[in-house]
């Protein structure tokens, strides 16, 4: 277990971080050793407190610059609070853009953590363990050990534990746990979801029909490929190209075959001459209708996509905007080929279908135990009690670069 002194909280509570520190080695006295031989098993205060370190900023701005790392004390839970000790929280493209101010979804704002001014804890989706709970809680069927996801955006997630009131989150039921590990709890309620919904939800695709999606190597559009495979949905992938190194290009592509997708081709491709001739060999001469495209891209890559779309009542859903480009959709498809141009946002979704988005979860959670859904290539970010601060925020840093081989995923330790 990890070295982590906790603090007899009464008094830690109402600190700073700076002065915290150097009042609990007071506090901590009869122990007497220096840091580095204090004991490496994780002590519980007899005082119930939990110590905690979250990756917070205190206003919006480019992570690197507004992220730093906090230390705080967690009361005793009571009523219906539970204490959560973080297991695995992605980092996801939505985190970056919510640091940024330029989400619409804004984080907590808060000075609960034990700050003069207000701070707000990064991330949004994650799993965590219930490690102590009050009694409004076990009354509703929590119990320690318990696995939970959030009910939605703006809890905070890239922390090692936090305070959380029943209704700020939900259950992983044992029997819906069983057999998935933690990666797979905390990235399963954002892109798979998003991915499902789409595909469900704006067309009912037949078996045998196609879908086209950008981003086609992302969380979300992985997700989509295996999903659709499973439902017998053919799948048309658009990645970015691989500027002079067509091995990595391929080892993408053939990635993306390995988990069910049919066709694998670069943005350059799409927007080539030949495209439509290509179209129509994939879909039988155009017999097999193209009536969905997903797309998280936007520009000129996304307008090509949709000029693949059959006419007649497809639908265009767009659900990121990862090139920074506005979408342009030329008259003549709304006009003569009668596409339909939609938005989706997963977030709004499960606000007003949440026994839905339970079932959802459910059903990948089941998918996965059954081996039908692969993970997604992650960069597992270790975060133990003693990692810097520095060493966080710069994997936080690498995720805002594109042509990335796994989403970075913190992994918690010993916290
Ligand atoms: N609306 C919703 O409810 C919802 C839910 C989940 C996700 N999303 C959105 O879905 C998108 C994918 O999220 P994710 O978590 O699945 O992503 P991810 O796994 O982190 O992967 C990022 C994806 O974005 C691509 N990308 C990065 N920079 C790009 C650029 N400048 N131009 C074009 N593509 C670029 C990457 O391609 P390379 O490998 O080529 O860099 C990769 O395919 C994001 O826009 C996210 O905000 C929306």
């Amino acid at each position: 277990m990890a070295s982590k002194a906790l603090s007899p909280a009464p008094i830690a509570s109402l600190l700073s971080h700076t002065t915290r520190t150097s009042s609990l080695r007071c506090l901590r006295q009869p122990a007497l050793r220096p840091p580095s031989s204090l004991p490496q098993r994780r002590q519980i205060s007899a005082y119930g407190y939990e110590q905690a370190k979250a990756l917070t900023f205190p206003s919006y701005g480019e992570p690197p610059s507004v992220l730093s790392l906090h230390t705080h004390s967690i009361s005793p839970p009571h009523g219906d609070l539970l204490t959560l000790r973080f297991l695995a929280s992605p980092i996801n493209p939505a985190d970056i853009n919510q640091i940024q101010g330029v989400y619409l979804s804004k984080p907590t704002w808060t000075t609960s953590l034990g700050t003069k001014d207000e701070i707000a804890v990064a991330g949004n989706e994650g799993v965590a363990e219930v490690i102590a709970l009050g009694e409004g809680a076990k009354k509703d069927g929590w119990k320690r050990g318990d696995w939970c996801l959030m009910k939605g955006p703006g809890f905070g997630t890239w922390r090692t534990h936090a305070s959380a009131s029943t209704d700020q989150i939900v259950k992983l039921e044992e029997g819906v746990r069983e057999g998935i590990t933690a990666i797979q709890a905390g990235t399963v309620s954002i892109n798979p979801c998003t991915a499902y919904r789409m595909l469900k939800d704006f067309v009912e695709l037949k078996e045998g029909e196609w879908f086209v999606q950008n981003g086609a190597n992302s969380g979300v559009g992985r997700a989509a490929i295996q999903l659709g495979k499973a439902w017998g949905l053919k799948s048309i992938n658009i990645i970015r190209a691989r500027e002079n190194d067509k091995e990595k290009e391929d080892a993408l592509k053939q990635s993306l075959y390995d988990v069910g997708a049919d066709v694998v081709i670069t943005d350059a491709e799409l927007q080539s001459q030949g495209i439509k001739d290509m179209s129509k060999e994939w879909t039988n001469g155009g017999r097999e209708k193209i009536r969905l495209a997903l797309n998280c891209v936007n520009g000129k890559a996304a307008t090509a996509m949709a000029k693949l779309l059959s006419s007649g009542g497809a639908h265009f859903v767009t659900y990121g905007a990862m090139s920074k480009q506005p979408l342009t959709i030329p008259a003549s498809m709304l006009i003569f080929k009668d596409i339909h141009f939609d938005g989706f946002w997963v977030s709004k979704w499960a606000e007003r279908n949440p026994e839905e988005k339970k079932t959802t979860v459910e059903d990948v959670l089941n998918m996965i135990r059954k081996g039908q859904f692969k993970d997604v290539p992650v960069d597992e970010i270790k975060w133990e009690w003693e990692t810097k601060g520095d060493e966080l925020i710069a994997k936080v840093k690498d995720t805002l670069e594109g042509y990335r081989e796994g989403k970075g995923v913190f992994v918690f330790g010993k916290t």
